[in-house]
């Protein structure tokens, strides 16, 4: 990539090889049309896809918020991800191509994919399995998580996987939130050298939420597992089945059916279920996959995500699936044993796209550029990134070490509630390091203050999206009154979408996240609240009072800060501040662990009793804690 040199907005130009590969060759002129015919755009793009019934309607909006897209549509995600691709060449292509951690590796063929799900989809049937059932699935990077959420989608259940990096609290709570009868778990997943022991956490969760009926363990490890009678099978043992029930037809499913359940830390205590629909998420995933990474069939493509997240049910599962891409999949940590573990594979497989988080990214920059320079990196074309915002100096390592210089990086702004891409470069865009560039076709998005004015330009403001898409979240599972006032209610009388996030936007158009505005802490790139790590502290007998925020940190992009009143006849001391941080982690997980924990005697409180994260974050980093006129005391 050339690069102009203009200290502050350095823009970074795509090569000429780059451009001709390019699915789409010019941004604005089509960006113009998606915004003058936005139903246009989606139905032509829905027209890509193979619909049992065409739609009657592209987009109904008779009941806003909850919009409905592709209504009278019949359509299944796993027709388009997998059964049409058997009519095709692609049936004899590789569909996944997995490594574990400790080194073993398999693959599937589209072919032998469908043959896998179409064997747990009857495994689930016979286990009762019903169409719009919840089914959670709490297990770690192996095939069969994929296997699982598509023999799910097949048969018209709703799959909610819960991240396995989770503990009990989390597990249980999302269990009994969707009432899932069935679980589908592992015994365990490797992770740095060492075993997780994801079947004990499960039946930890199980016994705080009682709806489980019926749960199905992968042996992963091979370690012993309390397996309870007429509960427990054996993942392996139900997969014996005879070679004529080997076919499963896959389900008919309306357009505005739902797919899955995907839980997400908000502003309060409990997580929220956001529900994505068989119709639309098809659509936007399918576009925004093959727009902003330029997917082709060829490809090999690497999201380096969970499953357990939005990204990897979008970007590791769906999105390329349906383009009929090559998905490759790690079990492990990125730097185990050594810190070239993925440049190694990237050689390896010879991927050609690799999609990750800043976190990992800076994660690696620490061991500096030898790792990578070992290894032949010249399959890679494009990188993407994505979860928080990327710092220039990861940015131009990423861009520079990783990438040779070639390869154009896609910062893609999004959410679970998006479902897919909002704000994101195409590859033939010019880049900035740090900037998610320009919003995706067919979405207006502002940066608006309270009052849903517009920002001056360079200023920060609320991010707002002005429009419906197809990958929108349909609601929150048993709670659309709360999807209405978190999501729509701010800017009501317009009828904008809040995203929670703060951003500003350039002389260039271009569009620079800054962070959340809510009390969501993003660690890692993964997301907590405030009140799901508070509520986990309170939950000890020792303490009283709890507060968490979000502290910058280099490399996680943020760490938790914790504040933490006792209870009467508990003193402080180093060994109960331990304590209490290995609490967090039994209850939510190891990603939520508090990175540091103070004790105090009194939190700042507005009037009302809320507690003034915004005081003790500014505290917290020294700064002044502006206008506290509110503060009780
Ligand atoms: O704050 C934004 C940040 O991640 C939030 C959404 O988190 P989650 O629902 O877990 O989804 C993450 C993966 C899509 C956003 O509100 N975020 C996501 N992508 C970016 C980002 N911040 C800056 N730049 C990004 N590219």
């Amino acid at each position: 990539m050339k690069q102009e040199h203009n200290e502050e907005d350095q823009f970074y130009y795509p090569s000429k090889e780059i451009v001709r590969h390019a699915n789409v060759k010019e941004y604005e002129a089509l960006y113009r049309k998606s915004i003058e015919d936005r139903e246009g755009f989606w139905a032509e793009e829905a027209k890509k896809l193979s619909w049992y019934k065409k739609w009657d309607k592209v987009l109904d909006d008779s009941e806003k918020p909850f919009y409905k897209w592709f209504t009278g549509g019949k359509i299944n995600i796993v027709h388009n991800a997998i059964d049409r691709h058997l009519k095709s060449a692609t049936r004899n292509k590789i569909a996944i191509i997995w490594e574990g951690e400790p080194g073993d590796h398999r693959t599937f063929s589209y072919f032998a994919l469908n043959r896998e799900v179409s064997k747990f989809a009857n495994v689930l049937k016979s286990m009762g399995a019903k169409k719009g059932e919840v089914i959670t699935i709490y297990m770690p990077q192996i095939p069969e998580i994929v296997i699982a959420m598509l023999a799910c989608a097949r048969i018209g259940a709703v799959h909610s996987v819960v991240y396995g990096g989770f503990s009990v609290e989390s597990l249980a709570e999302r269990i009994h939130d969707s009432q899932s009868r069935i679980l589908i778990t592992a015994d365990g997943g490797y992770r740095r050298g060492k075993a997780t022991h994801l079947k004990e956490i499960a039946d930890e969760a199980m016994k705080r939420s009682a709806t489980v009926e019926v749960c199905i363990t992968v042996k992963r490890t091979g370690e012993a597992c309390y397996m309870e009678n007429d509960r427990d099978f054996w993942y392996h043992d139900l997969m014996a089945i005879p070679l004529e029930c080997r076919d499963c037809t896959t389900e008919v499913m309306d357009a505005e059916d739902p797919l899955f359940i995907l839980y997400t830390s908000g502003t309060t205590g409990k997580p929220k279920g956001l529900v994505h629909t068989h119709g639309g998420y098809s659509v936007y995933t399918a576009a925004t996959m093959k727009y902003v990474f330029d997917i082709k069939p060829e490809d090999r493509w690497w999201c380096a995500a969970d499953p357990g997240w939005v990204t990897g049910h979008s970007y590791l599962v769906y999105g390329p699936l349906i383009n009929g891409a090559t998905i490759m999949m790690y079990e492990g940590a990125p730097n185990h044993p050594f810190p070239n573990r993925w440049w190694q594979m990237i050689e390896k497989y010879g991927i050609n796209i690799l999609y990750t988080s800043p976190t990992a990214i800076r994660g690696l920059m620490r061991f500096g550029p030898s790792w990578a320079h070992r290894h032949d990196l010249s399959s890679l074309r494009l990188l993407g990134s994505v979860g928080e915002p990327i710092n220039p100096e990861a940015w131009k390592w990423y861009h520079e070490v990783i990438g040779r210089g070639k390869c154009p990086i896609m910062d893609t702004w999004w959410q679970t509630e998006t479902g897919g891409f909002m704000i994101s470069p195409l590859p033939v865009m010019p880049l900035k390091p740090g900037s998610c560039a320009k919003p995706f076709f067919g979405n207006e998005i502002g940066i608006v203050d309270d009052h849903g004015n517009d920002t001056k330009q360079g200023d920060e403001g609320n991010l707002v999206i002005k429009n419906p898409w197809p990958g929108m979240a349909r609601t929150i599972l048993h709670d659309p009154k709360r999807y209405v006032e978190k999501y729509w209610e701010k800017y009501q009388d317009k009828g904008w979408y809040l995203a929670g996030d703060s951003a500003r936007i350039d002389e260039d158009g271009y569009y620079w996240i800054i962070g959340r505005i809510d009390d969501v802490i993003k660690v890692s790139g993964y997301r907590l609240g405030s009140a799901e790590i508070e509520s986990a502290l309170v939950s000890h007998p020792a303490v009283a009072e709890a507060a968490a925020i979000g502290l910058p940190d280099d490399l996680r992009g943020n760490v938790i800060h914790t504040t933490v009143i006792l209870r009467e006849g508990f003193a402080a001391s180093e060994k109960l501040a331990e304590e209490l941080k290995n609490h967090v982690e039994h209850e939510i997980g190891p990603i939520a662990r508090p990175a540091h924990l103070l004790f105090t005697d009194a939190l700042p409180k507005t009037r009302s009793g809320k507690i003034m994260r915004r005081v003790i974050k500014a505290r917290a980093q020294g700064l002044d804690a502006g206008d506290i006129t509110t503060l009780e005391e």
